[in-house]
């Protein structure tokens, strides 16, 4: 269980980004975050993986609290952040330093299989595409079998095809895998397509507006009037959010 209680962020420059944030995530659970820019929703993701430090509030993963970075918590962004020095398997095996060569280079090869790269380590990252060089992000972050996976708009750079297909490949990936995901993304279809519930956030302070829950079979039907009707709720409880926004640009 990934438990965040009564969670705020204010920035050095006096920047209130997220304000008393409490969400409880079971293991296994899909969570899809989305809202307007500046909504907190980075913040949010970065104080969960450690790389930022909250005003207040506390993160509790199982029984321990998070305090600084976990190996048992990943983080995906939106580019993949590789490592242009290092070939495809060198950068998915950093994460497993601890590991022999033989037990790394086994792993390597499994992830890549598993993402749809099979036969990719001796790459180098320039030689990917996009989607690719996004699947290896995808795959580093994987590769350690971390318990709770983060995602700060991981498809958002690639082409409509590209993105459906590893959208498709998460949610594969995901129930294999078992690991709790927190999704921020700016695409409602990709929020329903991935989420057990979603939570739309509004600005200033970045909280939460309303909880969504997505209560359809997966794999889940685009077309289906189920879908359809969960599409226009969430596209008016964003649009609320975004109405914060334009407020506060106007104001
Ligand atoms: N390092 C920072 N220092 C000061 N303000 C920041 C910093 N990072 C983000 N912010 C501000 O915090 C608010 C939330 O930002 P962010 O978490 O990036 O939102 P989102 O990801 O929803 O667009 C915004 O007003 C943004 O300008
Ligand atoms: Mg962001």
């Amino acid at each position: 269980m990934l438990d965040i209680r009564n969670l705020s962020k204010v920035y050095p420059n006096g920047t209130h980004a997220l304000d008393a944030f409490s969400l409880s995530v079971r293991q296994g659970e899909v969570v899809a975050v989305i809202g307007g820019s500046g909504c907190g929703k980075s913040t949010l993701l970065r104080l969960l993986s450690g790389l930022e430090t909250p005003s207040q509030g506390e993160i509790r993963l199982d029984s321990n609290t998070l305090k600084e970075p976990d190996p048992l918590v990943n983080i995906v962004f939106q580019e993949p952040r590789l490592f242009p020095w290092l070939t495809v398997a060198d950068n998915i095996a950093f994460g497993l330093r601890s590991l022999d060569g033989d037990q790394r280079r086994m792993r390597v090869e499994q992830v890549l299989k598993k993402i749809g790269l099979p036969g990719y380590e001796t790459r180098w990252i320039k030689q990917l595409s996009g989607g690719q060089a996004q699947r290896v992000a995808l795959a580093r972050a994987l590769v350690t079998e971390p318990s709770v996976l983060l995602l700060d708009e991981p498809f958002s750079a690639l082409d409509a095809m590209t993105r459906a297909d590893l959208q498709d490949h998460l949610v594969d990936l995901w129930s294999e895998a078992g690991s709790t995901m927190l999704l921020v993304t700016h695409d409602i279809e990709e929020a329903i397509i991935m989420a057990d519930r979603v939570v739309v956030m509004r600005p200033f302070p970045g909280r939460i507006l309303e909880e969504v829950k997505v209560d359809l079979p997966r794999k889940r039907d685009r077309t289906s009037p189920a879908f359809a009707a969960l599409r226009k709720h969430l596209s008016e409880l964003l649009a609320l959010s975004l109405s914060d926004l334009k407020h506060s640009v106007t104001a």
